[in-house]
């Protein structure tokens, strides 16, 4: 028997890795299950996109190797693209590295930034991966919490009164995932001040700017921010190209430089087709948005409906494509929807999978059509 490195050891399988898995057996055996667990666009990409990439194809240049550093069209739509919606200005030749995804950034940033030891803050509750990629880079995941009184926003001044010597890297994600919440005016603001005074580089998590929100918004629009800070930004909920993998990482030259380093050693290269798409994409206009949100406002209405028939409680005002919602009294979130994925076969997240403070939580995904969601609402009436 071959042992496997003691990183592995720190880790567990994902969370919808194992849960789908059950998920699938009981489709297998015929259970009308109804998945409302994983965010993963159903919609379809623009038509333009789906065009660029077929025509892509054609292109002699396809099959080759691509540059580590993407096509400089792509750099520079994406470069176009935080110019127009967030304004901020970055160089498309030396601020902005495209990538496979942003999850896969997370690992790019973790491995070119931390040591054996290093502190990382993470916010609790929050997107798994931060957690699990700490720990396998062999850094010590530091949970900062998050909670509703707060409007799950971080609390600076608490966090300063405890020993950040050892913290080198921290992850924000506003629009927050779970919680939908959104950074107020001043957030970016405060957070770039505190990275400066604790020397520490602050990432945002960016992926969920345009689902559900009118007010795109980007740290790297601070002043300084590009000093201490970078932000991930992606395709995958913009612009339902969740499967195509593509994302970006943006911030300084010499930051980006370094991610480059590691990612350069990791892979040859994004998929020419996939890199024409992607332009068309960055190119739609704010029709598109419009579009896409006005779909998913009509399901997160009927969302609304079923959390208010489960006697859950939410906020109105959060963004993204998720509802979060509060089970009634002391309800244990792993035990609730094991019962209601057995007893009505719908399928929802625990909050726990994204911390403790996700305890008595629920994670609805809109990524269901509206006959879906119309079923599940009678299913559990
Ligand atoms: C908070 C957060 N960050 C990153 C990702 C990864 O997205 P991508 O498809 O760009 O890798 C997700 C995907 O669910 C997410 O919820």
């Amino acid at each position: 028997m071959i042992e496997v490195a003691n990183r592995l050891h720190t880790v567990e399988e994902y969370y919808f890795s194992k849960k789908l898995r059950e998920v699938n057996l009981l489709i297998a055996s015929g259970k009308p299950i109804i998945n409302l667990g994983i965010g993963s666009p159903d919609l379809q990409p623009p038509q333009k996109v789906i065009e660029a990439l077929t025509n892509g194809l054609l292109s002699p240049n396809a099959h080759k190797y691509q540059s580590y550093q993407g096509l400089p069209e792509l750099r520079e739509a994406m470069a176009v693209f935080y110019k127009t919606h967030f304004s901020v200005n970055l160089s498309a030749n030396t601020e902005i590295l495209p990538l496979m995804g942003s999850k896969e950034g997370i690992m790019h940033i973790s491995m070119a930034y931390l040591n054996e030891g290093d502190g990382v803050l993470i916010p609790n509750p929050g997107y798994p991966t931060y957690q699990s990629v700490t720990k396998l880079v062999g850094a010590k995941p530091v949970l900062y919490e998050l909670d509703a009184s707060n409007n799950w926003l971080p609390d600076l001044k608490a966090l300063e009164q405890t020993d950040l010597s050892q913290v080198k890297l921290m992850w924000i994600n506003y629009p927050h995932m779970p919680t939908g919440a959104q950074a107020t005016e001043t957030l970016f603001e405060d957070l770039v001040a505190f990275a400066k005074r604790h020397n520490i580089l602050i990432v945002n998590d960016n992926p969920y700017s345009f689902i559900l929100n009118d007010t795109p918004k980007s740290i790297l629009s601070v002043k300084g921010a590009k000093d201490v800070c970078l932000e991930l930004n992606s395709l995958s909920k913009t612009f339902n190209m969740a499967g195509w993998r593509v994302g970006m990482l943006v911030g300084n030259s010499d930051q980006i430089n370094h991610v480059l380093k590691v990612k350069s050693n990791m892979d040859s290269g994004m998929f020419y087709g996939i890199q024409k798409g992607a332009i068309e994409a960055l190119k739609c206009s704010k029709m598109w948005f419009s579009t896409l949100n006005s779909v998913y406002q009509k399901r997160r209405d009927l969302v609304w409906q079923l959390a208010d028939a489960l006697k859950c409680t939410y906020d109105k005002n959060a963004t993204g494509l998720f509802v979060w919602a509060k089970l009634p009294g002391n309800v244990k979130a792993e035990e609730f929807i094991d019962i209601i994925l057995k007893e009505n076969h719908v399928f929802i997240t625990p909050g726990t999978i994204f911390g403790s403070q996700g305890e008595g939580y629920i994670r609805f995904s809109l990524c269901a059509s509206t006959e879906v969601l119309e079923e599940a609402i009678a299913r559990v009436k």
